[in-house]
């Protein structure tokens, strides 16, 4: 079997690409591992950027998320038993951000996908990539016991951080940067109103909590546990009573429990794979990098990449140039790194270090502080939330 281009993952990078690249006219094969359900049931990110959600519309699905998604004006930092607002609207000369669950934009893909008659393929067992640095790259799989390959003009590596697209790659092809953190976020997601209008970032003695939300009547929280936390160990009183004791007193009155209707708990880390181009396979999304969620950045850089993928594959079938594609990776990481530095330091403002000493914790709070009262300090942290230009 043919494809033009063979994309590996269905997650958000994949299906957004997927949409963009079929809108052109280019034809595409989605080869996934888990089932549509499993995909579609992932409880993940909640903040879009302006320009994920200009990219949404782009490939026509921006839909359901301007009727059902919020648009945030700004959010608050909470600390030292206070709450001060990031006003991003004022800081940033009008830009904002929109809540709106990754949940709902792979489903609206999915079903644009769907719509459009392109294939996923879904279920797919040991997928190998071969030929990539040739100019028939195949991606092998069997699905149902039943072996196929397909043959294409190009691969993208959409499949996450544990997918086999980067793994496929000489290692002395490729250079990796890692930070692992010794903590990671219990998430508890529930039908109740959320504790207020805006996200709550909380810095406690106790560790980090987020106070965030998916619609007027469905919230999301976190809290920092240690990376070895189990999560059988968190009844939902444990979660809400631990939540509560990191905010500032009005803010904890305001948190209305209720059964839990996920909870899991996510590693924390930062990645980042040096190139995203081998031959003929692209890496975009999770598969080449990784930021801890504080910032909010994965999503919108899976996005970044998949604009800065999709111009180039456009402009090559339809112009015969490969200017956009030898640029790809040095574009996408110029826009990665930043990403990277800005999630590292707001998880580091925000979370306590085991082991930091008080001298440590008075630096954050000082930092916190300065930040309340500092317009270019907020400036800075406003213009990285909502997002830097793609
Ligand atoms: P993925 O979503 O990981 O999709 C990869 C797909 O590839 C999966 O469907 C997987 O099943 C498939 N796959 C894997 N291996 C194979 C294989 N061998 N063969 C075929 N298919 C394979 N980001 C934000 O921007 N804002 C937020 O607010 C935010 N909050 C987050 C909160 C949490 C708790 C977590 C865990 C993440 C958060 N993120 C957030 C990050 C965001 O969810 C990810 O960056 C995003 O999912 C990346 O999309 P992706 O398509 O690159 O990868
Ligand atoms: C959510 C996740 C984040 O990482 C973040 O910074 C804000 C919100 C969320 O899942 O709602």
């Amino acid at each position: 079997m043919r494809t033009q281009v063979a994309i590996i993952g269905a997650g958000p990078a994949g299906l957004l690409l997927g949409q963009l690249l079929q809108r052109a006219g280019i034809d595409t094969v989605i080869i996934e591992r888990k089932s549509r359900d499993y995909v579609l049931a992932r409880i993940r990110a909640g903040v879009l950027e302006q320009g994920t959600a200009d990219l949404l519309d782009a490939a026509g699905v921006g839909g359901r998320m301007h009727s059902e998604g919020q648009v945030h004006e700004g959010f608050s930092l909470a600390f030292d038993g206070r709450q001060h607002r990031i006003d991003l609207k004022d800081l940033t000369g009008g830009k904002t951000v929109r809540v709106y669950g990754q949940t709902e934009v792979t489903r609206d893909l999915a079903d644009a996908r769907d719509a459009a008659g392109a294939t996923t393929i879904y279920q797919a067992e040991d997928v190998v990539l071969a030929d990539f640095d040739g100019s028939a790259p195949k991606v092998r799989f069997t699905q149902d016991g039943a072996f196929h390959e397909f043959t294409c003009d190009f691969i993208a590596g959409c499949d996450g951080y544990h997918g086999v697209a980067r793994a496929s790659v000489p290692p002395a092809a490729i250079q990796l940067f890692e930070r692992v953190y010794p903590f990671g976020w219990l998430g508890v997601l529930v039908d109740q109103p959320p504790a207020d209008h805006e996200l709550i970032y909380a810095n406690s003695a106790r560790g980090f909590a987020l106070c965030s939300m998916r619609s007027a009547t469905r919230s999301r929280y976190y809290i920092q546990v240690p990376t070895d936390e189990r999560i059988e160990a968190w009844s939902d009183d444990r979660f809400y009573d631990e939540l509560r004791r990191r905010l500032p007193a009005a803010t904890a009155e305001a948190v209305k429990a209720g059964p839990s209707i996920e909870k899991s708990i996510a590693p924390l880390r930062s990645f980042v794979a040096e190139p995203m181009r081998f031959g003929r396979l692209f890496l975009a999304g999770d598969a080449a990098h990784i930021v801890p969620p504080t910032g909010a950045k994965g999503l919108n850089l899976a996005a970044s990449d998949v604009r800065y993928l999709s111009d180039a594959l456009i402009e090559h079938v339809s112009e015969h140039s490969e200017a956009g594609l030898n640029a790809y990776s040095t574009r996408a990481l110029a826009r990665i790194w930043k990403a990277e530095r800005f999630s590292w330091w707001l998880t580091s403002l925000l979370h306590q270090m085991p082991g930091a000493s008080p001298f440590e914790q008075r630096m954050q709070l000082a930092e916190l502080d300065y930040l309340s009262q500092s317009r270019a300090a907020s400036t800075v942290l406003a213009e990285n939330y909502v997002g830097l230009p793609v």
